[in-house]
């Protein structure tokens, strides 16, 4: 399979990263970790969520978020949707494109959005028709795609009807999410080869958490399979608040520092990301969990 020449990289740090966190993190903090991300050449960001703040409390500011931040040509300023109610907020704070969720199993669709996952996809008809009147992009999630914390094991053939059910209600790409971390490159080539058979690889993308340590191999495998667009997270913020124990999405660093050595444009600064990465860990006084930007701080530091 022949590399691509770039790759579209959504930065999902300010929300996957940030939707877990227990601590409160002001608007004015999120306001900046989203400036500094297009200031380093991130043309995706998943600003936040218009979800029930009882379900997750930290996303409650979202709207607030997007009035803050300041807009750059040329980037898209994204957030989450659940339902029709989701969307209508999103709009009324400017949201220019939108994501929906659905999961490949059963028991996280019930604890994530609280209903069956062909009740999810009956949720978003409304969603996408209101979305297609305003001229709004939206984007799908299929969850648990190499693994479920309650189910255990999900097969590629669970997924493959779920990435085409949002494919084929208008999602003009669907986000394949290794929410638990669990899959290996293995599981991750034959995904997309079972997927890629009913939704073209084009619009299909990789969505890793680093929970095992493998997601960084898992979206090499993905570039293998003709997959060029991948969500990670600046400082490998994050987990899921109903995949407990799930860790970050693959760091934003360390997959522009893997493209780099591949001769594959991402379009984004090394350094300024690492500033990012490194500015919002402070805020949330944790290790940075960027291999690259720890090893590269570690490096000025002993000059
Ligand atoms: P529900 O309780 O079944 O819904 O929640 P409901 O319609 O009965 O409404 C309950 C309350 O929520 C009502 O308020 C509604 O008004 C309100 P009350 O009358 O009790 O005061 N409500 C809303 N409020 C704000 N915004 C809304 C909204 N909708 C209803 N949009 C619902 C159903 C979907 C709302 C809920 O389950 C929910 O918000 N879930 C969000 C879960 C979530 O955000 N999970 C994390 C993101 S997914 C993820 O991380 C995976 C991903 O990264 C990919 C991967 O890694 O695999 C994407
Ligand atoms: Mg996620």
């Amino acid at each position: 399979m022949l590399l691509p020449s770039s790759v579209r990289l959504v930065d999902v740090g300010p929300r996957d990263g940030l939707q877990n966190e227990a601590q409160p993190i002001s608007v004015a903090d999120k306001v900046r970790l989203v400036d500094d991300l297009t200031a380093a050449g991130l043309a995706y960001i998943e600003v936040g969520s218009f979800v029930s703040p009882k379900w997750v409390p930290q996303m409650a500011g979202s709207a607030e978020v997007f009035a803050g931040l300041t807009p750059r040509a040329g980037v898209t300023y994204a957030a989450l949707a659940p339902n029709l109610r989701g969307l209508e907020d999103a709009l009324a704070a400017g949201v220019q494109e939108v994501a929906v969720f659905a999961a490949a199993s059963e028991a996280f669709s019930q604890r994530n959005i609280n209903c069956s996952i062909g009740d999810s996809l009956k949720r978003f008809e409304p969603l996408m028709a209101l979305a297609q009147a305003e001229g709004v992009r939206v984007r799908g999630y299929v969850s648990c795609v190499l693994g479920c914390p309650y189910e255990g094991t999900v097969r590629a053939e669970q997924v493959a009807p779920v990435a085409q059910a949002l494919r084929g209600m208008g999602c003009y790409e669907v986000s394949l999410g290794d929410t638990l971390g669990t899959g290996t490159a293995g599981d991750t080539r034959r995904l997309f080869d079972v997927v890629g058979r009913s939704v073209p690889r084009a619009q299909l993308a990789g969505h890793f958490h680093d929970t095992y340590g493998q997601a960084l191999a898992n979206v090499y495998a993905s570039l293998l399979e003709g997959i060029s667009v991948f969500d990670s997270s600046v400082a490998g913020l994050g987990g899921c608040p109903y995949a407990k124990g799930a860790t970050g999405n693959v760091a934003t660093e360390d997959v522009v520092y893997l493209m780099q050595g591949l001769g594959i444009d991402t379009g984004i600064d090394l350094d300024l990301l690492i500033a990012a990465g490194q500015r919002i860990s402070d805020v949330l006084g944790r290790a940075n969990g960027s291999r690259v930007a720890r090893a590269r701080s570690a490096a000025m530091a002993s000059q």
